[in-house]
């Protein structure tokens, strides 16, 4: 998706540096012949590496997809004890030897929005705001229900907003959506009618949706991921339209009665490589309880991945 254009756009040539671990070495060998065998026009040149130092030497953008997957019995600690290791590493590598413009790092291992906060403390030179968290997987999820329960097509659901942490205590809000039936835009709690529905099965089911699809594969969502980062990547690239907000897990300056300097999940607006918090937006005390409830998990992965640094 990225090589054919669908990111930074159809006249934007690239260079792809793939950073996998060394025992991955022959299988990204494997990769790299595909993408030769794809006969990608924008695509020119490829950097396999096992090697930070290689991988983000230079680089404009960067997606930063692996991390140390949670495995059964392992505590929220050792997960984060183990990726503060890899974003620490990484964010050294940006901060080293990405360009100093590089603008856009979007962080989609998890926990995708501590991670993030811990790869921008080692990357100083690099600024903040550069750093964002994928909470569009997330966003897409929910579209996916709005439309599925209207009876609409995908494309016809915007504005819903991910509030929070790329997890179990995210806020899925689809109360500021709005869905177009033919060539009319009205509010998506219009268009559903069901207001019980939206505050439960709908939340639920898109804050339990990547648990199901692991349940249902056996293994963690990666169609939908790839594309999710994909567009998140694309809206921060070439903008928003107006009128039309995304989310994305960016530093937190406290908007919404969030915690201040965790990433948090909020509702943007893009433009030039740029976001902004969209302000103004009404929040009911539903909405309260349920960003006070995300934004305590953030301020708790804080504590423990700076206790785990500190150690
Ligand atoms: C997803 O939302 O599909 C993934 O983040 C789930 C996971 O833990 O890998």
């Amino acid at each position: 998706m990225v090589a054919k254009g669908d990111v930074f756009g159809p006249n934007q040539p690239l260079i792809l540096h793939l950073l996998d671990i060394p025992p991955m070495m022959g299988v990204l060998e494997g990769v790299v012949m595909e993408l030769a065998d794809c006969a990608l026009p924008l695509l020119h040149g490829v950097v396999p590496t096992d090697d930070p130092a290689v991988a983000f030497k230079d680089v404009s953008a960067a997606f930063l997809v692996g991390a140390m997957p949670r495995k059964q019995g392992m505590e929220r600690k050792d997960l984060l004890s183990a990726n503060v290791k890899i974003f620490k590493v990484q964010g050294e590598a940006l901060d080293k030897h990405a360009k100093k413009d590089v603008k856009q790092v979007l962080v989609v291992g998890n926990p995708a929005n501590t991670n993030a906060l811990v790869c921008s403390k080692y990357a100083p030179s690099i600024p903040k705001e550069n750093f964002t968290a994928m909470t569009r997987l997330d966003q897409n999820r929910a579209q996916a229900q709005i439309a599925q329960k209207v009876g609409v097509p995908v494309g016809n659901v915007t504005n819903v907003i991910i509030w929070g942490n790329h997890s179990s205590t995210q806020f899925p809000d689809a109360s500021h959506a709005l869905v177009n039936i033919s060539g009319k835009e009205v509010k998506a709690t219009e268009a559903v009618k069901d207001d019980n529905w939206m505050r439960s099965v709908f939340v639920d089911t898109v804050q339990k949706r990547g648990a199901a699809v692991i349940a249902a594969r056996k293994m963690s969502s990666a169609m939908s991921a790839a594309k999710a980062a994909c567009d998140h990547m694309r809206d921060w690239f070439l903008g928003t339209v107006p009128d039309k907000f995304v989310s994305m897990g960016v530093i937190s300056d406290g908007s919404y009665g969030a915690p201040k300097d965790v990433v948090f999940s909020f509702p943007v607006a893009t433009k030039a490589g740029k976001w902004q918090i969209v302000q103004g937006l009404p929040v009911d005390d539903f909405a309260k309880k349920m960003l006070a409830a995300t934004g305590k998990e953030l301020e708790e992965e804080k504590s423990e991945a700076m206790s785990v640094i500190e150690a």
